[in-house]
């Protein structure tokens, strides 16, 4: 059994549906005439290449059969979210791109799984439409990182988390929204370099303003792409807070306290990092995520994993499956690559 927990969608919004979002700069995809092939574009201005598998379900299934992949937890591509708008115009949006999720999962529902997106601007409607997502069928929820200047440690996101806890709803943080400008203009520097800080942010912040000693230890929390910086640089953190007080003003206890408090995905492409993650997070809280069908993704997904010489295979099946179903409520699918067909057990 294998289940990728971190790929992505892009519905086929056309220019005229983006722009009751906001007309000069919200997100929409262009199809080549053959089918295959697109763009993301942001107005008339090409975002990044993509191809079909990330609008198109019968594709991305018969990659997953290609990979060996049971089961794929889909979300949206980040630069969907809309956090920049009217909360209510978001939230218009937000539930036609989770209806679209639905949508694209419903071509093989035992094997296509959704996160939902939420207008995290509002706190109201967002949690609104986090409940909402959950009764019509999406296994969580994906979050940005940060909410323009404000960290996941602000109140507002704090709340959120609460509610996700309370309410049993899985959360996935993907970083977005990074330092582009300047020396990060070139060879894709803010995918290398602030991707990984902004993730690491992300988890520092809860860790050192004490928002893990408010949240509800109930919430399931993922970050993206290995956590990030943050695993590597642990000790960098640990170190800082038993020696400068001013890490401790809010933190009552030393950051590695804190690490059973959230999951992170398994994209971290070397088998070194991948060691050192499972020393720092423990093997319970890594779940194969491949960030599919992306290039920056994994391109045999679950290799990394499959390869490393560490990892017995009980501690293989549980990043590679165990960990993600318990952490989505996720059964095996009935009729997944290397399951019985239907009624096959009744002859
Ligand atoms: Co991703």
């Amino acid at each position: 059994m294998k289940i990728d927990m971190h790929a992505h969608f892009f519905p086929r919004v056309t220019r005229e549906e983006a722009a009751a979002l906001d007309a000069p700069h919200a997100p929409w995809l262009h199809v080549e005439d053959d089918g295959r092939r697109g763009q993301i574009m942001v107005a008339d201005k090409p975002f990044r290449p993509v191809y079909q598998a990330l609008w198109d379900p019968a594709v991305r299934i018969a990659e997953m059969d290609e990979q060996g992949v049971d089961v794929q937890v889909v979300c949206a591509t980040p630069i969907l979210f809309g956090y920049a708008y009217d909360g209510q115009r978001t939230a218009t949006w937000s539930r036609r791109m989770n209806d679209l999720a639905l949508a694209h999962c419903s071509h093989d529902p035992d094997r296509l799984k959704a996160l939902a997106q939420v207008p995290l601007q509002d706190l109201d409607l967002s949690c609104r439409e986090a409940s909402r997502a959950k009764a019509d069928g999406h296994v969580g929820v994906q979050i940005g990182n940060h909410l323009g200047k404000r960290d996941l440690d602000d109140q507002h996101l704090v709340d959120f988390l609460t509610h996700c806890a309370r309410d049993g709803i899985p959360v996935l943080v993907h970083p977005w929204d990074m330092m582009t400008d300047g020396r990060m203009k070139k060879w894709m520097l803010p995918w290398l370099v602030a991707m990984p800080a902004e993730t690491q942010l992300g988890i520092l912040s809860l860790i050192l303003s004490g928002a893990f000693e408010r949240i509800p230890a109930s919430l399931k929390l993922c970050f993206a792409h290995g956590g990030g910086s943050f695993a590597f640089l642990l000790g960098r953190a640990e170190n800082a807070w038993h020696c400068r007080d001013i890490i401790r003003e809010d933190c009552p206890r030393p950051p590695s306290s804190y690490v059973d408090r959230f999951s992170v995905d398994s994209a971290v492409f070397d088998q070194r990092a991948l060691r050192l993650l499972v020393e720092v997070m423990g093997v319970e809280r890594i779940m194969l995520g491949s960030d599919y069908p992306f290039p920056l993704g994994e391109q045999s997904i679950g290799a990394l994993v499959a390869g490393s010489p560490w990892l017995d295979e009980s501690q293989k099946a549980k990043i590679r499956a165990g960990n993600a179903q318990a952490f989505f409520g996720i059964g095996a699918p009935r009729e997944a690559a290397g399951f019985a067909q239907p009624g096959a057990a009744a002859t």
